[in-house]
């Protein structure tokens, strides 16, 4: 069991057993995001952009995928963006963090949404705007440009 999975189901486990809650609703309350991050082979970042290789990441093969980059270097410290694939060729990239209090966000395909991952559960749609607060401000976008089996995105 990975880390993250154990702290994830150790984290249910208590909040539940001090609740009484079930396991779905506990699942709410565990705070980490269920999106899978990006193999290091698959993107590569310069002083202007991440180019991401398609072929080296599964979940962006398919409409409605997304995936967790982390650009870990000084000039970043670190970028942390979340990647959505909401077209045929067309491909979006978020700062990974709320607005409202910088915790994580998830994709959900089926809504078009991103969620935040905190107990607050600000709602933006997939262009950033909120949708339902406590978040106030839009979740910020870079550019993305497709170039042949890549993604190059503008930071
Ligand atoms: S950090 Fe996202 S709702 Fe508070």
């Amino acid at each position: 069991m990975k880390r993250r999975q154990f702290l994830k189901t150790g984290g249910v486990v208590a909040v539940c057993a001090c609740t009484g809650s079930t396991l779905s609703a506990c699942k709410m309350l565990s705070g980490i995001s269920d999106t899978p991050v990006a193999p290091l082979a698959s993107y590569r970042a310069s002083a202007t952009d991440v180019v991401v290789d398609l072929a080296k990441v599964p979940t962006l093969k398919t409409v409605g995928g997304s995936v967790k980059i982390e650009i870990n270097d000084k000039k970043y410290n670190p970028l942390k963006l979340l990647v959505v694939r909401v077209g045929d060729r067309e491909y979006k990239a978020f700062l990974d963090k709320c607005t409202h209090g910088e915790r994580e966000m998830e994709y959900a395909a089926d809504k078009k949404t991103l969620t935040c991952v905190s107990f607050g559960h600000s709602r933006f749609d997939d262009g950033g705007k909120v949708l339902d607060g406590p978040a106030e401000k839009p979740l910020r976008l870079f550019p993305v440009k497709v170039a042949n089996d890549e993604i190059i995105i503008s930071v």
